[in-house]
């Protein structure tokens, strides 16, 4: 055993760097065929970040893209039973973590590799950033249209490691209720977003009214609206409502895709016109 002599931390940080520049250029080489990368995040839980995600992600595999689905909410993962791939095994090819795969859709979650769903996970922020990193760097996403990252509520290490190690993000995605608007507490996950310098898609409003499977008639039971409002107020899109609707828990909860299911159901129109805002967005300009 020896001290640690100034020459010694001089390496180790040399060492440190190296490291660094290692893991971004693999990080580079990895996503170099990713076109577009989207982030949904929101600043309250259960607000419906993870059913945005996978019904963007089935919207553009309905589309014709090769689409991802990148689950960073490592404590309560939920992408891959929402698409009935809970049973399936993640292999590697050796050197990399093949994604699962269902039609054009990748996915790739945490869930896949904890034993029991019961088990938590206690992880602190550097563990996250490797667990994160890992799903940058090892996972052979291959050639994509649209990356969706689906991120746990907040603004805490999750979102800012998918921020950092995307490396650039095409745009964020908020997802808010009304009853969170009628708070403004949504002003800090779109704060947060401006501060990283993420182009913010827009704000959607989620769980806006009720329409009835029987009469079909609306009602709100939040007040709804006030998306289209704090939108304009925090000067940010806003890409549009989706109503509670009980085709969309029932489809999540085996497995189902919504859209190609019941496409005339209420959310599932909502998605539809929402995935038409995000794709005409991208494509529009080019
Ligand atoms: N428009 C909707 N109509 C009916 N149920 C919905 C709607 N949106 C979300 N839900 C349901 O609400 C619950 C929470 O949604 P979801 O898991 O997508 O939220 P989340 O923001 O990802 O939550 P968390 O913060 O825990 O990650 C789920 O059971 C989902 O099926
Ligand atoms: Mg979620
Ligand atoms: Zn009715």
């Amino acid at each position: 055993m020896r001290a640690t002599g100034p020459q010694d931390k001089g390496n180790e940080q040399q060492n440190m760097g190296a490291k660094m520049k290692e893991d971004n250029a693999k990080i580079k080489e990895n996503f170099k065929d990713i076109d577009k990368k989207l982030i949904v995040l929101s600043n309250k839980g259960g607000v419906g970040k993870s059913t945005v995600s996978l019904n963007l992600a089935n919207y553009f595999v309905g589309r014709g893209y090769m689409t991802g689905l990148f689950d960073a909410d490592l404590h309560g993962p939920m992408a891959v039973k929402a698409l009935g791939l809970e049973n399936a095994e993640v292999k590697t090819d050796g050197e990399k973590i093949i994604p699962l795969q269902r039609n054009n859709l990748k996915v790739i979650s945490m869930a896949s590799f904890i034993k029991s769903p019961d088990t938590p996970l206690i992880w602190r922020g550097p563990m996250k950033m490797k667990a994160i990193k890992q799903f940058v760097a090892d996972v052979e996403w291959g050639k994509l249209d649209f990356m969706i990252a689906d991120c746990p509520p907040g603004t805490g290490d999750e979102p800012l490691s998918v921020i950092q190690l995307f490396d650039n993000i095409d745009g964020a995605i908020i997802v808010t209720t009304p009853q969170e608007i009628a708070l403004l507490d949504s002003i800090k996950a779109v704060n947060f977003i401006k501060e990283m310098d993420v182009p913010i898609l827009g704000i959607i409003e989620n769980m806006s009214g009720f329409i009835c499977p029987h009469c079909n008639k609306k009602t709100d039971i939040f007040k709804a609206g006030g998306g289209k409002k704090a939108a304009a107020r925090l000067d940010v899109g806003y890409l549009g409502k989706i109503p509670l609707d009980t085709k969309l828990v029932e489809t999540m909860d085996r497995g189902r895709n919504l859209l190609s299911r019941f496409p005339g159901s209420p959310a599932a129109e909502a998605f539809n016109n929402i995935g038409k805002i995000v794709e005409e967005s991208f494509t529009e300009d080019e």
